[in-house]
Formats: structure tokens, C-alpha cells, sequence
């Protein structure tokens, strides 16, 4: 079991806090609850949290919203606030034994947004159906209470997840929130007018009739489970070309993860969103598969390269490109890995891009490269201490890298710079070859 962050167990403990408040209220503000119904949807409710989707950084969605959003316009916030308890723990938690903190987390959030948005529901005159059905006359101003109902639902649930999840991993939950939460909100609206659906078959028809529903609810399900075999077969894809290199060039095996490693921490510096970060991975695990179309010999050479022999390795980030440039998904990490060997005073190649002009994921491709070449022992040199890794970015920073990236990777990695060593060699070459 991950060990949990300390913001995340006070986080834990002030939703609770919250959440019991909140559920006092709305309980004695309610004059009887109707058990069966409470227990029904929780038992629902909670199948359709436990068989979820799993989202790329962290957390899952699931279609139990529809559901959720019927036991509120069914049951009034009360009743509705007690069937979203049953997700505090949930089938994934149970077999992955998440923390007592996760699921203090997920009951109170579960109680803060269904009793949030039920209030919000009542507010803004929405009838409880199970008190009176729906009827055409409702119609169009009933739409009013529905939209803020499930507005409120995913502003909390997705602000409040979204700063658990940001506690949990230190990342930015803005970012969370941009990269997982935001493309939910179609799912949403399109899993609102469901719940009312529902809500108005349970009235006419009771459980049975929700079973009539199972299907359409199925079919979301199978929807968002190919999205995310989808992602996962890209980063199928991507494996299986590192390993391509790596089976080529045995010395720099590991060197891909850890420069998507190193990649990352720079981009996070520079609060860069999700969906970048993602590609630059992308980016990072394939910079070198260009190598593929150089041979062993040259590769693992020990000695000094030959003119020809390093024109040929200097031809690896064009023969990359022609590698991934058919691969639609990785159309926008073409420019990155055609540049990553570009120095900012344009005395590096492909094509001797300088500064800005070069791409910014190439550019951190380049320090974060670098880095790891540094520090990695390679055929034609031992590994550099970190005192003179140290020297080497401050000395070309501004030269051969970004300084602001070399100086978000120090920041990043926790590395302490040295700025009088730096000024003893500007101006000459680095000391270190990097292929
Ligand atoms: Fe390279
Ligand atoms: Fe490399």
C-alpha cells in the first residue's frame, strides 16, 4: 500500500468533518426516511462505482452519476446523500486494501456532492419524484432545476477529486482537473437526462424497471473501456519501440524511462498541462528509436567515432521521425524528436535550429538527455560525479541548453549550482559527447 501523504489525511478528516455536518442537517431537516429505496440504490450505486473505469493519472469514472442523479430527484438530498455512502468503499478498494484516509475521502465526498447538489435541486424547485411523478406540464422550466442540480454535482465532485488526487500525488489539482475531469463533462450531461429517465420508470414501474436501464448503462461502460485500452495500447506501442532500441543498443538500456523521468520533472517545474506532459513522455521514451536504423558496431564503440561514423549516429533523430511519422497518435512528437540534438546557439543538429525556434519539448529533450547521458557510464567514457555534471549544465546553460530548463531540472532533481565554475570555461566546447 502507498504510503499516504500527510495534506491528504488532513484533507481526508476536514471532508469529513464537512460531510458529517452536512449529513446531520440534512437528515434531521428530513422527516422520514424510506429505507428500501435508500438501500436499493446504494447497493447500485455502489456495483456501479465498483466496476469502473480506470482514467489515465489517477481515479476512475464510472456510470453510477445516472443513478446517483436519480436517487436525488427520487429522494431529496437526505436519502440520496446516504446511497452515494455506500462508494465510500468501493470493490477496487477492497482488493487493492486502499487507506482508511481514501475511504474517509471517498464517503464524505460522496455525501458533500449528492448533498450539495440535492439542496441545490430543492432550491431551485425541483419536486421529489418519488412525492410526485413527473408530468408534461413540468415542462421546459422543471429543465432549470435538472441543469443546476447536475452542474453543482460536477463542479464539487470534480474540484473536490480533483484536490485529493493533487494531495495524494503533489501534482497541481488544476492540471488534474484540465487533464481528467474536463472531458467528463459531456459524459455528465449525457448521463443526466438518463438518471431523469430512470427516475421516472422507478416511479411507474419500481426496481424492475431499472433493469430495462442496465443496458443502455452497459454500452457507456464498454464506451470509456475502449477509450482506455485504446491509451493503453498506444503506450503498448510506444514500449515495444524502446525496447526496439534498446535490444540495439544495449548500453543505453533504461536511458529512455529515465529521460521521460527527467523530462517530466522540468515540464512540471514549468506547470506545463497534463496533455503536454503526456506527449513529452511520449516524446522522451522515443527519442533515440532512430537508432534502430544504426548499426551495433558504431553504437557500442569504444573508441573514438570516425567523420563517417558520426555523421551516420547524427542521422538518428531524421531516421526516428521516419520511424513514428505514419503513427498517427504520435503525429505531435515528430518535431520533438527531429530537434532533440539541436543546441540554442545552433550549433547542434539536424539543422542547426537556435533558441526559441527550437520546439520547447525538444528543448527539454535536450537537457534531460544530456543529463542522464552525464551521469550513465557510456562504451567510450565512465559516469561524470555530480560535481562535474553540475559544472557541465551551469557552464552550458545558454549555449548548448535552455537556461531555464537546466534550471528547472536543477530545481527538479534538487541539485545545487555552482555559478563561479560556470564562468571558468565559457565559451568552449562541452567536455562530453552526447549521442
Ligand atoms: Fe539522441
Ligand atoms: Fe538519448
Amino acid at each position: 500500500m502507498k504510503k499516504v501523504p500527510i495534506s491528504f489525511k488532513a484533507y481526508s478528516i476536514f471532508l469529513t468533518v464537512c460531510a458529517s455536518a452536512l449529513l446531520f442537517y440534512l437528515v434531521s431537516a428530513t422527516p422520514r426516511l424510506s429505507w428500501q429505496h435508500i438501500l436499493l440504490f446504494g447497493l447500485l450505486i455502489w456495483l456501479a462505482e465498483s466496476f469502473g473505469i480506470d482514467l489515465p493519472k489517477v481515479g476512475a469514472v464510472s456510470v453510477s452519476f445516472a443513478l446517483l442523479y436519480a436517487a436525488i430527484l427520487l429522494l431529496g438530498p437526505a436519502s440520496a446523500a446516504l446511497a452515494a455512502l455506500s462508494t465510500a468503499v468501493v470493490w477496487r478498494d477492497i482488493k487493492e486494501r486502499s487507506s482508511f484516509y481514501r475511504w474517509l475521502a471517498n464517503g464524505s465526498l460522496a455525501i458533500l456532492d449528492t448533498g450539495i447538489a440535492g439542496l441545490v435541486y430543492l432550491y431551485a424547485h425541483g419536486p421529489i419524484l418519488m412525492v410526485k411523478g413527473l408530468s408534461y406540464s413540468d415542462f421546459p422550466w422543471i429543465l432549470i432545476p435538472f441543469t443546476l442540480c447536475a452542474a453543482a454535482y460536477f463542479l464539487i465532485n470534480s474540484s473536490l477529486v480533483s484536490m485529493g488526487i493533487g494531495f495524494l500525488e503533489d501534482v497541481s489539482p488544476v492540471n488534474i482537473w484540465l487533464f481528467d475531469c474536463k472531458w467528463a463533462i459531456p459524459n455528465y450531461f449525457a448521463l443526466a437526462p438518463l438518471g431523469v429517465i430512470l427516475a421516472q420508470i422507478y416511479v411507474k414501474t419500481g426496481p424492475a424497471g431499472i433493469i430495462l436501464l442496465i443496458a443502455p448503462l452497459l454500452i457507456a461502460r464498454q464506451t470509456f473501456q475502449v477509450y482506455m485500452e485504446l491509451r493503453g495500447a498506444y503506450m503498448g506501442t510506444v514500449k515495444s519501440l524502446v525496447v526496439a532500441v534498446e535490444a540495439k543498443d544495449p548500453y543505453t538500456r533504461g536511458h529512455s524511462e529515465r529521460v521521460a523521468e527527467y523530462a517530466e520533472k522540468i515540464a512540471r517545474q514549468l506547470h506545463l498541462p497534463e496533455e503536454k506532459i503526456e506527449t513529452l513522455k511520449y516524446a522522451a521514451l522515443l527519442h533515440d528509436v532512430g537508432k534502430i536504423g544504426i548499426t551495433r558496431k558504431i553504437l557500442s564503440k569504444t573508441g573514438k567515432l570516425t567523420h563517417a561514423e558520426y555523421r551516420k549516429v547524427k542521422e538518428h533523430p531524421e531516421i526516428g521521425v521516419a520511424i513514428i511519422r505514419e503513427i498517427e497518435f504520435l503525429k505531435e512528437v515528430v518535431p520533438a524528436i527531429f530537434h532533440h540534438h539541436e543546441r540554442v546557439d545552433g550549433s547542434g543538429y539536424v539543422d542547426g535550429t537556435k533558441g526559441e525556434m527550437i520546439p520547447l519539448m525538444a528543448r527539454i529533450l535536450a537537457v534531460a538527455d544530456s543529463y542522464d547521458a552525464m551521469i550513465s557510464a557510456r562504451p567510450y567514457r565512465p559516469a561524470l560525479d555530480q560535481e562535474t555534471v553540475i559544472e557541465e549544465l551551469t557552464t552550458y546553460s545558454g549555449s548548448q541548453w535552455d537556461k531555464i530548463l537546466v534550471n528547472a531540472l536543477m530545481i527538479g532533481l534538487g541539485l545545487n549550482a555552482n555559478p563561479r565554475e560556470g564562468e571558468k570555461r565559457k565559451g568552449q566546447m562541452s567536455l562530453v559527447g552526447y549521442i
